[in-house]
Parts: C-alpha cells; sequence; structure tokens
C-alpha cells in the first residue's frame, strides 16, 4: 500500500493557478484586483442564523472525511492511476461493482495541461467553427495578418461563451446554433509588434466593435457524428452595430436617454455576453455581464448620487483598457453618462427570424447578468433565473404576469416574449439551518451533515411599482443592485450559471469562487458561502415551494464544495471522494436528457486546464463528478450543450497566457499559427461508422 499522498492533479508550476492577467484585463477589467463593488452592510447569515438543532443527527461520515491513504492506493500500479484517474472511475461504475448513471458512463479524462482537447477513450471531437471563420454570405477567408472590420463583421467573432441549440426539426437533424462573442482580448487577436495598447488604431477598434456580440449558424448532423455549419438564410452576426430594441418598464427611462436616442429605446450593440439560455419558445437569452469596463472617464461625473451608482457598478476613472472612447464617444462618461446605463441588461435573439430587431429587457433588471434561464410555473407563467458575477453579489429571479403560450410558432415567440416585460423581480435570501458557530470558514461540514437551509424571493419591483424604499421602480431596474442592497439580499461567492433541472424540477446555480469571502472588513462565511478565501467555488442546488418556480420561498442545499477531493473543505454530495474527478471554479452549467448536471469550469485553481464535468445528482451517485474532457491550455470551457449524441463546448481564450510573440497555444490549427477560439463538437464513435449516445 502506498503511503504517498493522494494528488489526482499533477502540481504545476508553470503558471499561476486561475486566470491569467491578460484574461483578467480583457474579459472583466481586472475586476479581481479592484475592491469588489458591494461595500453594502447587508446581514450576513451569521447575523440571522437560529441555532437549530442537527435534523438530521448524525453526522455524514462519509462526507466529512477527506479522502483515505487507502482510497488511493488502490490506485497504484495501474494505467488508470498513472494517468491521475481513481481505478473505480475508470471501470464501468462508481462504487466497485455498480455500473454508472446512465449518461455518464465514460472512463474520465485526466487533469493535464495539453494543448489540445482531450476526450475520453472512445469519443472523437471536431472544431465546428473558429473565430473569423464565414458566417455571412461574401464573408472574406480568414486572414490573421490582414483583418479588417468589414470581414470580421460577417465572420464567427471572437471569444466564444454561451451556444444555444435550437432545433428546426423534429428529426433532430438541423439547428440553428447561437453563440456569444463575449470580450475581445486585442492583445491577440493582431501579429507580433501590431496592436499598441495604448494607442489602437481606429481600424483595430472597429474590429474589436465587430468582434463582439453574437453569432447564429445553421448546423447539420454529421452521420459519423459531430456537427457541420451549413450556409443559410439565418445565418447572422450581431455586433456593437446592430440595433436593438429596449423593452419593459425601463425602456424610455430618463436615466437610458443619450444624444444619439432622445428616445431611451434604442441602443446600438450588445457586449460582454456571457451566458445564456434558449427559451421553451425557442429564442435566445444572453447576459451581458462585465460591461463597466468598456467606458472611460466615470471620474468625471461628480453629482455624489450618479458617482455612486456608477461605483456600485465598477465603472472606473481615466482611459478604458482599450481606448473606444477615442474613436466613439458613447464610451466616455463624460461626454454621454447615460450611456452605461443601456448595457448590463439581459437579452433576446430571435435566431428563427434573422430580420428581427433584438430586445433589451429591462424588467429583467440591469447587473453583471452571466446568463438567464427560463422555467414555467405551476399556473403557466415564466420565471427566468438570472445570477451577478460578482464578488458578494446577488441571485434574481424574475416571475412573468401573463401565461406562457405553448409551442415556437412566429406569434408563439412573439407573445412570450412579450412575457418578459411585464412582472416582478425578486432577488434571493439565503438562511441556513445550522448554529451559526458551525459555520467556521474552514468547509467543515456542520453538525447535520449538509450545507442547507430555506431561502425567500423578495420582492423589488411589479411593472411601474417599487418594492424598495427610496427607490422609484425605474431605478431599481436601472441600479438593480443598490435595489437588492437595500432589501438584504445574501451577497454570494460569485453567482455564475443558473438553470432548473428539466428531469428533476430543482435549480442549480455556479459559484465560482471568492478569495474574498471572510477578509478583513468583507463577508463573513455563511451557510450558503461557507469557506473563507473560496477558490475553488461551489455549486448550490433549490427547491422552489411546491416545486413551484412562482414560489416566493424555497429550500436550498450545496451539491458540491469543489477542489481537490483530496482536501477535507470539499464535498461531493455525499458520494465517496477517492471516486471523483477533482473539479475547481464552476461556471457554466447545463444537463442531458437524464437530468445529470454537466458543468464546464473557469481559472481552475488546481493548476490543470480547465474542462467540462457531469455530475447525476440523484440517487446513489449523486455527487459523482466525473472530468468528460479537458480543453487547451489558458482556455476556458464555456457553453456547453449536451444533446443525445453530440457534447459542444465553447473553447474561450486558448493560449490567453502567452503573447504574440510567445505563444503558449497554437490550438485549433497547429503550427505556428495563431490560437483561435472555437466551438467543438464531441462524439462517442459507434458501430458501422454512426456516433453512439453520450456517457452510454
Ligand atoms: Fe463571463 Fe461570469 O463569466
Ligand atoms: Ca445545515
Ligand atoms: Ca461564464
Amino acid at each position: 500500500m502506498s503511503t504517498e499522498p493522494r494528488r489526482l492533479l499533477p502540481l504545476l508550476s508553470s503558471h499561476r493557478p486561475g486566470r491569467s492577467a491578460v484574461t483578467c484585463e480583457y474579459r472583466c477589467g481586472n475586476a479581481c484586483a479592484h475592491p469588489a463593488p458591494n461595500t453594502s452592510d447587508n446581514s450576513t447569515f451569521a447575523d440571522v442564523a437560529k441555532s437549530v438543532l442537527s435534523r438530521r443527527g448524525a453526522l455524514k461520515a462519509t462526507a466529512v472525511m477527506s479522502a483515505t491513504a487507502a482510497g488511493f492506493a488502490a490506485l497504484s500500479g495501474t494505467a488508470a492511476a498513472e494517468s491521475g484517474v481513481p481505478v473505480a472511475l475508470a471501470g464501468k461504475g462508481g462504487r466497485r461493482g455498480e455500473r454508472s448513471v446512465p449518461g455518464t458512463d465514460f472512463t474520465p479524462v485526466a487533469p493535464n495541461t495539453a494543448d489540445a482537447v482531450t476526450v475520453p477513450e472512445g469519443y472523437d471531437h471536431e472544431v465546428v467553427i473558429r473565430w473569423g471563420d464565414p458566417v455571412l454570405p461574401g464573408a472574406s477567408r480568414f486572414d490573421f495578418h490582414n483583418q479588417t472590420a468589414e470581414a470580421q463583421s460577417r465572420q464567427f467573432g471572437y471569444n466564444n461563451d454561451f451556444v444555444g441549440l435550437v432545433a428546426q426539426d423534429s428529426s433532430g437533424w438541423r439547428y440553428l446554433m447561437t453563440v456569444n462573442h463575449e470580450y475581445t482580448t486585442e492583445s491577440h487577436m493582431f501579429p507580433a509588434g501590431t496592436y499598441d495598447s495604448a494607442n489602437p488604431t481606429e481600424e483595430q477598434v472597429r474590429i474589436g466593435w465587430a468582434a463582439h456580440g453574437l453569432s447564429v449558424v445553421q448546423v447539420v448532423r454529421e452521420p459519423r457524428g459531430g456537427l457541420r455549419v451549413v450556409p443559410s438564410r439565418y445565418s447572422r452576426r450581431i455586433t456593437l452595430n446592430t440595433e436593438f430594441e429596449v423593452r419593459g418598464p425601463a425602456a424610455g427611462s430618463r436615466y437610458l436617454t443619450t444624444s444619439a436616442d432622445p428616445s431611451g429605446r434604442s441602443v446600438f450593440g450588445t457586449m460582454n455576453n456571457c451566458a445564456g439560455g434558449v427559451t421553451p419558445w425557442g429564442t435566445i437569452l444572453s447576459g451581458e455581464e462585465n460591461v463597466n469596463q468598456y467606458f472611460a472617464n466615470a471620474d468625471a461625473v461628480t453629482d455624489p448620487v450618479e458617482a455612486e451608482r456608477l461605483r456600485r457598478y465598477g465603472f472606473a476613472a481615466g482611459e478604458s483598457t482599450r481606448k473606444w472612447e477615442r474613436f466613439d464617444k458613447r464610451w466616455d462618461i463624460a461626454k454621454e453618462p447615460n450611456e452605461p446605463n443601456r448595457f448590463g441588461w439581459v437579452v433576446e435573439i430571435d435566431p428563427n427570424d434573422p430580420d428581427s430587431t433584438p430586445i433589451k429587457h429591462t424588467a429583467l433588471g440591469r447587473f453583471k447578468h452571466e446568463g438567464a434561464n427560463v422555467k414555467i410555473t405551476k399556473d403557466g407563467r415564466v420565471a427566468v433565473y438570472s445570477g451577478d458575477d460578482e464578488r458578494f453579489e446577488y441571485i434574481y429571479k424574475f416571475v412573468s404576469n401573463g401565461r406562457y403560450k405553448p409551442g415556437r410558432s412566429a406569434h408563439a415567440r412573439r407573445h412570450n416574449s412579450r412575457l418578459l416585460d411585464d412582472g416582478t423581480l425578486y432577488v434571493a435570501k439565503f438562511t441556513g439551518d445550522s448554529p451559526a458557530e458551525e459555520i467556521d470558514g474552514s468547509g467543515t461540514l456542520p453538525s447535520d451533515g449538509e450545507f442547507d437551509g430555506t431561502g425567500e424571493w423578495i420582492p423589488l419591483a411589479s411593472g411601474d411599482v417599487s418594492h424598495v424604499p427610496g427607490m422609484t421602480a425605474e431605478e431599481v431596474y436601472v441600479f438593480t443592485r443598490e435595489a437588492a442592497d437595500k432589501v438584504g439580499a445574501t451577497k454570494m461567492d460569485r453567482p455564475e450559471d443558473i438553470e432548473p433541472n428539466p428531469v428533476n424540477g430543482r435549480v442549480y446555480a455556479a459559484l465560482t469562487n471568492n478569495s474574498d469571502r471572510g477578509m478583513a472588513g468583507k463577508g463573513a462565511a455563511d451557510e450558503a458561502n461557507p469557506r473563507n478565501g473560496n477558490r475553488n467555488g461551489h455549486v448550490l442546488e433549490w427547491e422552489e415551494k411546491r416545486g413551484d418556480a412562482a414560489s416566493t420561498t424555497f429550500t436550498w442545499r450545496l451539491l458540491l464544495v469543489c477542489g481537490d477531493p483530496a482536501e477535507a473543505d470539499t464535498y461531493f454530495g455525499g458520494f465517496d471522494k477517492s471516486q471523483v474527478s477533482p473539479i475547481s471554479c464552476p461556471d457554466n452549467v447545463t444537463f442531458d436528457r437524464y437530468g445529470n448536471l454537466w458543468i464546464s469550469t473557469d481559472g481552475n485553481a488546481l493548476g490543470s486546464n480547465d474542462g467540462l464535468f457531469s455530475v447525476p445528482v440523484d440517487g446513489s451517485h449523486r455527487g459523482q463528478v466525473k472530468q468528460f474532457l479537458t480543453v487547451p491550455i489558458g482556455a476556458e470551457a464555456c457553453g456547453p450543450v449536451v444533446i443525445d449524441d453530440v457534447v459542444l463546448v465553447a473553447v474561450q481564450h486558448p493560449g490567453e497566457n502567452g503573447t504574440p510573440e510567445n505563444p503558449e497555444s497554437h490550438w485549433p490549427d497547429g503550427g505556428t499559427s495563431p490560437a483561435r477560439p472555437s466551438i467543438v463538437a464531441v462524439w462517442k464513435k459507434g458501430k458501422w461508422g454512426r456516433s453512439g449516445r453520450i456517457g452510454s
């Protein structure tokens, strides 16, 4: 028996854990280098937790024990051990003798730092579309050395994130694929020596505008597996030059008017579109996230109320990273003080109508929306869940007044989209059920064996009626963070993707990390965010009362407390921690047809590349995390889609730790080619040249 301490991951010293400096600068404007903007003194959990006796009584011993040496010793001497994969995971089942849960029956890949996409044995993968590939008719061939804004506006944009598939037939043969292009990394988008970040050219800036937004392409299934882009009338590029209609209660607000748009109802462009969701009516919702970083000169605003609003959203003094303000005054807050208020919304795109005007939905509130996902309430209304992705921010829900019309006809799409203009916006408050003194910030489970409790949805505004003292409804929608501060919402560890499980009806939220949790003067650990200096994140699960998305109360528990399973501060749904893959920084989530949760990661703090993981959420395998793939070095895994025999993952910012002079990645094209963000399809190699079912 080996006495070596278990390390599923090689400890890599070549680059620091988490995101690179380049990613931090271009993706979120170095959010982590700045103080978290939420300085409100909302009550923390510890203040309100009731001292309750353990309702379960017994400690769940397997969950709190760190993995034993014996558990690892079993790895020695096997190929699986050499690859860093627990033996039991390398076989059929989780626990010995048990079969895997349908949808998750694959041999997990080992953590690694390869400049490649690594998929399980028996699976294959291929790039579907990459940055610069043609989208619109007449798009010119991608030429890294001679890129133009005109070419980029017809090509696939940069840094793909969310991916949404909308079926176009009942056989699952043809889909419209909509992709977010979250942000541009100008330092990597031009040949070495040609981009001066202090003095970008106007053409380079315009390329950036054209590389943001979304792409819509039609894809068809390949019989052997994967998806292929085909020319179609649905092909579309949405950029920072595309006109959007502002809808809902804040449309026309005095906070949204500018010199270019005195109506406050028409905005050019969307940006920093992070995650999103496919609505039941077949449209795409997409979240505008770190929009603050694109604007310059917040310090020009001296009115204390207005200055505080800008500060609360992270708008900064001086020049912006990309210097766009030099070429269009709307990016200069000193000249257009309301332009920032026109971003930070959930937008809706109808991929089935390429001539439709995309919409900004103000009823869903303005914050750093990670994404938005819909669940139909028991009485047929529409609920939308959305997280505000920053340290110590909140989780929100919108519930419509009107009722959903089933189907995806043009009439149904128009009707259902209108539902998002009229309803109630809520923010979440989480209360734990364990004594406050048992939540000590170490990640040690409380004596009832779970981080869990109850929650309530606090209303912020309904239509034109504000529920927040001192704020009008219009202010609640435009300055939603301030409204949530006032009602005592729970500060969370970076709420990212939130999605209802279509099989069990519960809702799942990824909380990526929060290194500031528990630091002096910052929010203390609470039962919903139980670790100080949280580097690895956690996954939260809740069940609305009566399973109804319209309910205003819920129960919750943590499904995963992520990290190295060998560490005592991790928790895998109570599953045997010697039989799981390490997972760090959960970001985007989706579900397969069986209701298994699939999680992609952003900024693996354990030193390996990011990846995509499956985890059953019910039954005896609940919590059994298995790594399905890894993405290339420097990349983040985004936008996962899992359909019966295809997995899609968006490989965002490959090689971002490198420089054009010293590239870290040449993925996907190899040789000396520049790294290009791309969508990848993965399939199981099946019989007779046909793809098989994922995880079966
Ligand atoms: Fe764009 Fe929240 O990651
Ligand atoms: Ca508890
Ligand atoms: Ca994300």
